[in-house]
């Protein structure tokens, strides 16, 4: 029963695109369980850049089957614009090749309405959404006034329920949010008739088929949108996004038991970076950073917002592989840190003096939190063209042995640029290797 979870262990944008496109190689099903069109996934094949918001980032091999599951919330627009673009590049996007869960909810633009008006509500206690109604959506999911893929193929009813909602969103738009944004019922009406003409021939059970496939021992990779550090009750609270990401969430979003994930791999960056508001406690505001961003090329894959950079945060991280049970690590854009004359490693958080186990849970004790670091020699050569660890400088694999000692996590895959092929096996990376074969 060969299944891969790949999750991202810090705040995002770790890549774990690439990864999921590189494993697809070994995959039958790749599954996105969570999140929605918040999550911007970059995969490099061939000097070739293709952006994905929701289409699983196993799309482009042309064997495997690319499965929404009811864990995701899907805005109909986005998913037909990314399917029309797939398809101008040559991709093959049928239903036999995606599948979106008919427990799936939908996006619609009341969602994304609530979710900018309530961000400009809050001025400067924003929370830097990316704007995309994915909080609202999820909101209602746990109201149980959502609409899901199902709804499509029972039109009058859905209108029914339309009316109510919209009238309901308006006035919250209105009355408490004090916004000016009203939703025209016939128009939103208009836009779910074509999602329905469009999209109904993708609606399926993905619980269902997941279930067969791993009777029948298919490969699977899930794929993790968002990062642990975003997850929406152990991430850093209210700074988070409005999903859960940790490895758990495979489970619950795509309906399947725990028992069926074999391998969970946590994907890094040897740094750390996190777009949108919220604590960073190892952020560099100097030309170090300023240094990542320009060289991570670190700006928002969805909102061209730039990325905050910083450290690598082993504290962090040590959070971040008790709560998904991380297997193994996929460290990526290690080429990023090279010409930098030093490395630092967060090990240590106080507060007040005291040593803390653990990332704080309360917002205002990131503010009186001191880091503590080891400095690590760092390396000068262009390591981008690495096939073989023995190939990095001793001071990069020191500086990678040296993050997977503090977490006692091994490290199964080294990324070392954007492309497909970019990318290092470690010795150990036994199950990743099977995967593959
Ligand atoms: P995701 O959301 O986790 O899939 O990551 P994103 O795609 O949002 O951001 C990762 C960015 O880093 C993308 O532009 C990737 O093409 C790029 N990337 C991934 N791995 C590497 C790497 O090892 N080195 C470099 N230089 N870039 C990488
Ligand atoms: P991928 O899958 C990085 C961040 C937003 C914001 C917070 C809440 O590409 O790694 P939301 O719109 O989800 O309500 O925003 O979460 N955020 C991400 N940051 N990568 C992502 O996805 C993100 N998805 C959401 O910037 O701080
Ligand atoms: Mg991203």
């Amino acid at each position: 029963m060969p299944t891969l979870a790949v999750i991202g262990a810090q705040w995002g944008d770790e890549g774990k695109g690439k990864l999921v496109d590189y494993l697809t190689a070994g995959a039958d099903f790749v599954v996105r369980y969570q999140g929605g069109n918040n999550a911007g996934h970059t995969l490099v094949v061939n000097g070739v850049k293709t952006k994905l918001s929701l289409v699983p980032s196993g799309i482009l091999h042309p064997r495997s089957r690319c499965l929404l599951a009811a864990g995701v919330v899907i805005n109909p627009a986005v998913l037909i614009d990314e399917i029309a673009m797939l398809r101008k590049a040559g991709t093959t996007v049928e239903p036999e090749r995606l599948v979106i869960d008919r427990e799936a909810h939908l996006i619609l633009d009341y969602h994304i309405a609530i979710d900018i008006a309530r961000e400009e509500s809050k001025g400067a206690n924003k929370i830097g959404t990316t704007g995309r109604g994915i909080g609202p959506c999820y909101e209602d999911r746990a109201e149980r006034s959502g609409i899901r893929f199902g709804e499509l193929l029972a039109l009058p009813e859905l209108r029914k329920k339309l009316e109510q909602t919209i009238d309901l969103k308006n006035r919250y738009l209105k009355l408490v949010l004090g916004s000016s944004v009203q939703i025209d019922l016939e128009a939103q009406w208009r836009a779910i008739e074509i999602f329905a003409r469009t999209l109904c021939p993708y609606v399926g059970n993905v619980s269902l088929e997941l279930h067969h496939a791993i009777l029948a021992d298919k490969r699977i990779v899930f794929e993790g949108a968002q990062g642990t550090l975003l997850d929406q009750c152990f991430g850093t609270v209210p700074f988070v996004t409005s999903s859960s990401t940790i490895a758990g969430a495979v489970c619950t979003g795509s309906g399947i038991g725990p028992r069926a994930v074999n391998h969970v791999l946590g994907v890094t960056k040897a740094y750390s970076t996190r777009v949108g508001s919220g604590p960073f406690p190892t952020e560099l505001s100097d030309e170090v950073g300023d240094n990542m961003r320009s060289r991570g090329d670190e700006y928002g894959t969805v909102t061209r917002r730039p990325r905050r950079c910083g450290w690598f945060d082993a504290v962090a991280m040590k959070r971040s592989a008790r709560l998904n049970g991380l297997d193994s690590l996929a460290i990526t854009k290690l080429d990023v840190l090279s010409g930098l004359p030093e490395l630092k490693i967060a090990i240590r958080y106080t507060l007040d003096g005291k040593e803390l186990e653990d990332v704080p849970a309360l917002i205002h004790e990131f503010d009186r939190i001191k880091v503590e670091y080891v400095t690590m020699q760092g390396w000068e050569e262009d390591i981008s063209h690495a096939k073989k660890l023995h190939e990095l400088p001793a001071a990069a694999r020191l500086y990678l042995s040296t993050i997977s000692e503090i977490l006692g996590v091994p490290i199964s895959i080294v990324s070392v640029g954007p492309d497909r092929e970019s990318t290092l096996f470690l010795k150990g990376a036994a199950f990743i290797k099977n995967f593959l074969e």
